[in-house]
C-alpha cells in the first residue's frame, strides 16, 4: 500500500520522506502559507517526494477548473490535480486525464461518486474515511465497497484511503484492499511508536550500563 502524507509542511514531509510514497494537499493545509508562495511550496514539495503530490483546485466551474488543473499540473512532472466529486469536478476530470494530466477525486463519500470518478478516468478516488465516521457512518465500510466493485468491474482507479483520524483507518484500509492511505503526520508517527519499544529500549539502555 502506498503511504502518503496530507499535509503542506515541508519539514514534516522531509523528516518522513524515506516512508512515503506521495503527498496530498488541499485548501485547508495551503492555507497555513501565503498564496504567493504556494506554487514555490510545491515546487519544492515535488523534489523532495518523486511520487505524487495532489495539489487541490479552488475553482468550482468546470472552465476555471480544467484551466486551473493545467496550470497546478505545470508547477512539476508529480503533481496530481486534486478536484472534487461534483459534476464540474468529475467533468474536469474526465477533460485531464485525457490530456494525460494525473487526478485525485476528493470529497468521496459514496461508491456512486468513486465509480463516476472511475469512469472519468481519475488515477486517484479519495473516499473521506473520519468524515463519514464524524457523521454516523463507517468510512472503513466505504472503502471496502469501492474496492470490491473496482475489482469486479476492472477499473483501475486506486482507492486512496483519506481523512484518517486514528491507527485503525492506515490497518482497516490496507485490510480491505485500499491502493494508498494519506495521514496526517501525527498518525504517521502512530505507525512507528510503540510504547513497549520505548520500554523496552529504556530497560536495554540501564542494563547496558550494569556491571560498568
Ligand atoms: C485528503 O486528501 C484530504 O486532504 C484529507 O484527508 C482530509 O482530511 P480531514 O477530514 O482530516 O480534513
Amino acid at each position: 500500500m502506498e503511504f502518503f502524507l496530507d499535509t503542506a509542511e515541508l519539514d514534516e514531509i522531509v523528516k518522513y520522506k524515506d516512508f512515503l510514497d506521495g503527498v496530498t494537499t488541499n485548501p485547508s493545509t495551503m492555507s497555513k502559507h501565503k498564496p504567493s508562495e504556494h506554487s514555490s511550496l510545491i515546487k519544492e514539495i515535488c523534489k523532495v517526494i518523486s511520487g505524487p503530490v495532489s495539489v487541490e483546485v479552488i475553482s468550482e466551474k468546470y472552465e476555471d477548473m480544467v484551466k486551473e488543473g493545467q496550470r497546478i499540473s505545470k508547477i512539476s512532472d508529480n503533481v496530481c490535480v486534486k478536484l472534487p466529486c461534483t459534476l464540474d469536478g468529475l467533468r474536469a476530470c474526465k477533460t485531464l486525464s485525457v490530456k494525460g494530466i494525473p487526478t485525485n477525486l476528493t470529497l468521496c463519500f459514496s461508491s456512486a461518486q468513486a465509480l463516476l470518478a472511475a469512469k472519468c478516468g481519475a488515477t486517484y478516488v479519495s473516499p473521506f474515511m473520519g468524515r463519514l465516521d464524524d457523521n454516523g457512518h463507517d468510512g472503513v465500510l466505504l472503502v471496502e465497497e469501492i474496492v470490491e466493485i473496482f475489482d469486479v468491474q476492472g477499473c483501475e482507479t486506486k482507492v486512496l484511503a483519506a481523512s484518517v483520524r486514528n491507527l485503525q483507518h492506515v490497518i482497516q484500509s490496507a485490510l480491505v484492499g485500499a491502493s494508498a492511505v494519506t495521514m496526517p503526520p501525527q498518525i504517521l508517527k502512530q505507525c512507528f511508536q510503540h510504547h513497549l519499544t520505548t520500554q523496552g529500549l529504556e530497560r536495554f539502555a540501564e542494563d547496558s550500563q550494569k556491571n560498568k
